[in-house]
């Protein structure tokens, strides 16, 4: 139960996918997921679904590989999500930032930036070892780079929501509240 039935129904109109953008940490998957089961729609990570095609973890891709070979991947599982009708889709932080994945989610689905600040995004992301790109270096100074890079292309998302240290809750229920008065 999650007590915004009526914001709910008013965002539950839009039959595009959600598809939920941003940076490493920021919680995409859990908002997500979350999501999802307010509107009572599926739910579908592409993460996920990368290593479901390649029978390999995201660092074991990168790895073998190499992120050019990922970034192929993401592109074309992305592409295949979209046109499979799932209600809500949480990308990897990079898959926004590519020109045509970026064109086709602007294009079929809503697009919803979930922002925050550089500590938060430090501080999560510490608690899991599995992000290839925050290996090479200092996460901090890595993540500030991404943020400063991405920015623009993730700022080009129907939608933007500021997550802060605050409860999931109240953040799925800023969505709900764009999406209703979403033209
Ligand atoms: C990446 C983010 C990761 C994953 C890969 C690359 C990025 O996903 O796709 O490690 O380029 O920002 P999350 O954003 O879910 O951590």
């Amino acid at each position: 139960m999650t007590g915004n039935g009526g914001l709910a129904a008013s965002a539950g109109r839009i039959d595009r996918p959600l598809v939920l953008v941003g940076l490493m940490g920021v919680g995409k998957s859990t908002i997500g997921r979350r999501l999802a089961n307010a509107l009572d729609r599926s739910f579908v990570d592409a993460d996920e679904e990368i290593e479901r095609a390649a029978d390999r973890i995201v660092s074991e891709i990168f790895e073998a590989h190499g992120e050019a070979y990922f970034r192929d991947g993401e592109r074309r599982v992305i592409a295949r999500l979209m046109d499979e009708g799932h209600g809500v889709i949480a990308t990897g932080g990079g898959a926004f930032v590519d020109d045509e994945t970026r064109a086709l989610v602007l294009e079929k689905g809503i697009a919803i930036w979930l922002d925050c600040d550089l500590e938060t995004l430090v501080e999560r992301t510490s608690r899991k070892n599995t992000r290839p790109l925050l290996k090479s270096g200092e996460p901090r100074a890595i993540l500030q780079g991404l943020k400063e890079k991405r920015s623009p292309a993730y700022a080009q998302a129907q939608i933007r929501v500021v997550t802060d240290d605050g409860p999931h809750e109240a953040t799925v229920n800023r969505i709900l509240e764009e999406l209703a008065t979403w033209r």
